[in-house]
C-alpha cells in the first residue's frame, strides 16, 4: 500500500477515506510543527507528503525520499518548498489555490479596517476602564471610504480585496508582474508602477507571494516613498517586508500604521519589536482561517494526494 505522511494533526473524519486505499501516518499534534528528524524519517518511506507552510521541504527531504511522488502543501503559498529540486527529483507539488480567495480577502479587509479605525486599541481601552466620556477626537482613526487603495500583487486574492474596496468607493491602483485587464475593467482598478503606487496610496496592501524577486521589497526606501499618513497591510508572507525598516518607518512616523497577519519568523513572541508599537495591529497568520475554508483546503490537499497516487492528474499542481 502506498504510504502517506501528514505533517500535522488533521480531523480524523476527513482523512479516514484515505485509509481504505493507503497507509496513513500523521504527526499527532495540532499546534506543534513536525520535528525535522521525524519528517526526514517519514520521508524516507513516504509516497506522499501532505505538508504545512511551516515545514521546510528542501533538497535534504527530496534526497532522502526515494519513493516520493507528491508533496501536497496545505496553503496557496509554497515558498517553503524547493520547487526546482522537486522537479529534478520528478516529484509533483500541489497547493490549495482559489478555495481561500474570499476568506483571505475578508481577513485582509478586516485588518485594514481594524488598523485604520484603531479597533484593537479601542477594545483594550474599554476593557481597561479607561473610557471616561465621549470626546471629540477619542481614538480618532483614518477614513477608509473614498481613499486610494494600492494593491501589490493582483492575483485572485488581490482582486477579491479590490472587489471589497469598490463597496467602500475606494480608488484602486494595483501593481503586478503583468497587467490584469479584466480586473481593470470590472473593478475600475488602474495599473501603476511600484513607486507610483507607493506615492499615491492611502492604504498599501501587500498580496504578493514570497519569491526571490519580492523578498524584502518593502524596505526603507519603499516606506520612505509612501505618504506619512499611509497604512501598510500585509497578509501574504512576512519575508516580503524588511521588519527593521518597517519598525523604523512606524516609529519615526514615515507611515502611520501597519496591519500585519504575517511575519518573517513565525510565530513571533510578545517581545517582538513591532508589538511594542500602538500603531501596529498584529494577527497570527489567520488569513484563510475560517472553518469552512480550512476544511476545503484540507479536502483539496487530500484530493491532490489521492489523484497522484492513483495515477491521475492532481487538481491544483504547481507549475
Ligand atoms: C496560504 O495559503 O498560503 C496562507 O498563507 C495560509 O493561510
Amino acid at each position: 500500500m502506498p504510504k502517506i505522511f501528514i505533517t500535522r494533526q488533521l480531523p480524523e473524519n476527513v482523512i479516514s477515506k484515505l485509509k481504505n486505499q493507503f497507509e496513513v501516518d500523521m504527526w499527532p499534534y495540532e499546534e506543534k510543527p513536525v520535528e525535522r528528524d521525524e519528517l526526514l524519517k517519514q520521508a524516507e518511506e513516504a509516497d506522499a507528503l501532505l505538508t504545512m507552510l511551516t515545514d521546510s521541504i528542501d533538497e535534504e527531504v527530496f534526497r532522502k525520499a526515494k519513493n516520493l511522488k507528491v508533496v501536497a502543501n496545505l496553503a496557496v503559498g509554497y515558498d517553503n518548498i524547493d520547487i526546482e529540486t522537486a522537479k529534478e527529483y520528478g516529484v509533483t507539488v500541489t497547493n490549495t489555490p482559489d478555495v481561500l480567495n474570499e476568506t483571505t480577502a475578508d481577513l485582509t479587509f478586516a485588518l485594514l479596517l481594524a488598523t485604520a479605525r484603531r479597533i484593537p486599541e479601542a477594545v483594550k481601552y474599554i476593557k481597561q476602564d479607561e473610557w471616561k466620556t465621549w470626546s471629540p477626537l477619542l481614538l480618532a482613526g483614518s477614513d477608509v471610504h473614498h481613499k486610494t487603495l494600492g494593491i501589490v500583487g493582483m492575483g485572485s486574492i488581490g482582486q477579491a480585496v479590490a472587489k471589497r474596496a469598490t463597496g467602500f468607493n475606494m480608488n484602486i491602483i494595483y501593481h503586478n508582474r503583468s497587467r490584469k485587464e479584466e480586473a481593470e475593467q470590472k473593478l475600475g482598478a488602474t495599473y501603476g508602477s511600484f513607486d507610483e503606487l507607493l506615492a499615491k496610496s492611502d492604504f498599501v496592501v501587500c498580496m504578493t507571494p514570497l519569491t526571490d524577486e519580492t523578498k524584502d521589497m518593502f524596505d526603507r526606501e519603499a516606506f520612505e516613498k509612501m505618504k506619512d499618513s499611509a497604512i501598510f497591510v500585509n497578509s501574504s508572507r512576512g519575508g516580503v517586508v524588511n521588519e527593521e525598516d518597517l519598525y523604523d518607518a512606524l516609529k519615526n512616523e514615515h507611515i502611520k500604521a501597519a496591519g500585519l497577519d504575517v511575519f518573517k519568523g513565525e510565530p513571533i513572541k510578545s517581545d517582538h519589536a513591532l508589538l511594542e508599537l500602538d500603531n501596529v495591529v498584529a494577527l497570527p497568520h489567520i488569513g484563510s482561517s475560517s472553518v469552512e475554508t480550512r476544511m476545503k483546503m484540507i479536502e483539496l490537499a487530500i484530493q491532490n494526494v489521492e489523484n497522484v497516487l492513483v495515477g491521475e492528474k492532481p487538481v491544483t499542481p504547481i507549475g
